[in-house]
């Protein structure tokens, strides 16, 4: 799905945009990602790790996100990607209903409303297809996240125990979390 641009104020009074990305904004997307990776113990994928992504497969990313159900939110200020938000969907109708969100922030723009802004726009944009419910996992100890998944009406489901095992060798448990859409029985 594609985005029109909105323009938001956030905490600090500064303007940004969402919209979603163009292909040809890979590159400035892949800066983003590793710089949130290196700026956060809470990425699954570490900076190193960002460095074996091609532009080529960011490309098709975006792509994918741009001609398919999945959705691709991005926050831009002056030129740099400051924030963004993916639901990525399924083509196994079983599981059609549901949609995966991932979600970072540059830590210069942490608690400015951003990860807000995201959140609120995407919910409004998932709520007019056919999805049913949000998904999301998280690092169990990450609580400035747990607490915006929280205002936004998402529920713990799960936790699956050791999930992440850090570089110091210690173990985190992974947080399962989900907003429904809709009412079930
Ligand atoms: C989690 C993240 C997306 C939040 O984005 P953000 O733009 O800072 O979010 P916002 O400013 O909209 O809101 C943050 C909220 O958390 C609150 N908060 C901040 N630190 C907190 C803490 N340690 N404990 C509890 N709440 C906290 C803020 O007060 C704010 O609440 P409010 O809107 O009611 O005032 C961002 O911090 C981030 O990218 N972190 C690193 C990557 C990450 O953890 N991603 C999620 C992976 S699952």
């Amino acid at each position: 799905m594609v985005f029109e641009a909105t323009e938001i104020v956030l905490k600090d009074g500064t303007r940004a945009v969402l919209r979603t990305p163009e292909e040809s904004e890979a590159e400035l997307m892949l800066d983003y990602a590793a710089g949130c990776s290196a700026e956060s113990p809470y990425l699954n994928r570490t900076p190193d790790e960002w460095k074996g992504v091609t532009v080529e497969s960011e490309v098709a990313w975006i792509r994918a996100h741009r001609d398919s159900g999945s959705m691709l939110l991005t926050c831009f200020q002056d030129g740099k990607v400051i924030g963004n938000i993916s639901v990525s969907r399924t083509e196994k109708r079983k599981m059609a209903h549901r949609g995966l969100v991932g979600i970072a922030v540059r830590k210069a723009w942490w608690n400015k409303g951003v990860g807000s802004a995201l959140f609120e726009r995407i919910i409004e944009e998932a709520k007019k297809t056919d999805l049913e419910i949000l998904d999301l996992a998280l690092y169990s100890v990450n609580t400035r996240a747990k607490a915006l998944y929280d205002k936004f009406g998402f529920v713990t489901v799960g936790e699956t125990p050791y999930a992440f095992k850090m570089e110091d060798g210690k173990y985190i448990s992974e947080l399962l979390m989900q907003k429904y859409l809709k009412t079930f029985d």
